[in-house]
C-alpha cells in the first residue's frame, strides 16, 4: 500500500455507514486524517434495499478511531441543503477546518426510462447528482473562505461514460457528476482546489447485493450481457471497495496536485472494450 500523509487534515466522507464510504473513511484514517463520517441512515421509497443505519455509521466512526484518528459522525441527507450546510458548519466548528471532501453517497434502482415513475427519477437525481453539488457547494465555499486549498473527489461510475439499459436515471446522474467535476475544477482552480471524480466498475457492496436481491440476479445478468463483463481480468467479476479507496487517497493527496477535472475509471478495463 502506498503511504500518504494526511496528518493534520480532515476528510468529510458522505455515505460512510457501509460499503465504499466506510472503506474510504478507514483509508483516510490509516493515512493520518481525522474523518467526518456522514450518512442518511434511513431508507428511501424508491430504493429496494437497505441503506446505511445509525449503528453502522457509529461502527464506521469506531473503525476510524481504531486507526488512532478522531471521528465525528453526523446523520445528514445529501439531498437537503439545510442538512448539508449544518453538517459542514458542525464539522468546521469541531475540527476548525475541512481539507478533503469525499462525495461518495449514492443509491441504485432499476427501471426502463419509458416506464420509470417520476419519484424514482427524482430520488436518483437528487441523491446522486444534486447531493454531489450541494456538498461541493458548501465544502467548496469553506475552502474559498479558508484560503488554503482543498480536494474534492466524487464517485461517478462507469455509468458516467456509457448508456446502461434499465439505468437511465443513474446514467444521467453519473454523467452529470462528470460534467460538474470538470466545471468545478475550472471554477475552483484559482483557490488551489483540485476536483476529480472516479468511475468504478461493479463492486460487491450492499448496493449490488441489494439490487440483485430486489430485481433478481437475472436483471443484472441481462445488463452485463449487453455491456460485457465488469472486469476484463480473470473471471470478469467485481472489484473491491479498497481499489476505489486507493484512487481516492491518490486524488486527495499532493502526489496528484496537477490532476484536476479528471474522470478516472477504476474499472478493470470495462470501458476499454
Ligand atoms: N457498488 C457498485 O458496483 C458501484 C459501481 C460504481 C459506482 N458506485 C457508486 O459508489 C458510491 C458508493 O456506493 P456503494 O456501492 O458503497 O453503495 P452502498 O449502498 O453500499 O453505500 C452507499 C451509502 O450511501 C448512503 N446514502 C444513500 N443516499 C444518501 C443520501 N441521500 N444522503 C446521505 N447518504 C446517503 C447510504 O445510506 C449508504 O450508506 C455510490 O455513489 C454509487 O453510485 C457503486
Amino acid at each position: 500500500m502506498v503511504q500518504y500523509d494526511f496528518s493534520g487534515q480532515v476528510a468529510f466522507v458522505t455515505g460512510a455507514a457501509h460499503g465504499q464510504g466506510r472503506s474510504h473513511a478507514q483509508h483516510y484514517a490509516k493515512h493520518g486524517a481525522d474523518v467526518v463520517v456522514t450518512d442518511v441512515s434511513r431508507n428511501m421509497d424508491t430504493v429496494p434495499y437497505d441503506l446505511g443505519t445509525s449503528e453502522e455509521l457509529e461502527e464506521t466512526a469506531s473503525l476510524v478511531e481504531d486507526e488512532g484518528q478522531e471521528a465525528l459522525a453526523i446523520e445528514m441527507d445529501v439531498r437537503d441543503e439545510g442538512d448539508v450546510e449544518a453538517a459542514v458548519d458542525r464539522a468546521v466548528d469541531h475540527f476548525g477546518h475541512i481539507d478533503i471532501l469525499a462525495n461518495n453517497a449514492g443509491i441504485a434502482s432499476m427501471a426502463d426510462a419509458v416506464e420509470m415513475e417520476e419519484e424514482m427519477w427524482d430520488e436518483m437525481i437528487d441523491t446522486n447528482l444534486k447531493g454531489v453539488w450541494l456538498c461541493a457547494k458548501h465544502v467548496g465555499q469553506h475552502f474559498i473562505d479558508r484560503g488554503d486549498g482543498g480536494k474534492i473527489v466524487s464517485t461517478a461510475s462507469t455509468a458516467g461514460a456509457i448508456g446502461i439499459p434499465g439505468q437511465g436515471h443513474y446514467v444521467a446522474a453519473k454523467h452529470g457528476v462528470v460534467g460538474l467535476t470538470k466545471t468545478l475544477a475550472l471554477e475552483l482552480a484559482e483557490y488551489d482546489v483540485n476536483v476529480n471524480c472516479i468511475g468504478p466498475t461493479g463492486i460487491d457492496t450492499p448496493m449490488i447485493s441489494g439490487i440483485n436481491e430486489a430485481y433478481g440476479e437475472e436483471a443484472l445478468a441481462a445488463v452485463t450481457e449487453m455491456t460485457g463483463p465488469w472486469n476484463v481480468f480473470g473471471d470478469g467479476g467485481m472489484i473491491e471497495s479498497e481499489d476505489i479507496s486507493e484512487a481516492y487517497m491518490w486524488l486527495s493527496s499532493d502526489a496528484a496536485r496537477y490532476v484536476t477535472g479528471v474522470y478516472l475509471p477504476v474499472d478493470a478495463g470495462f470501458l476499454a472494450k
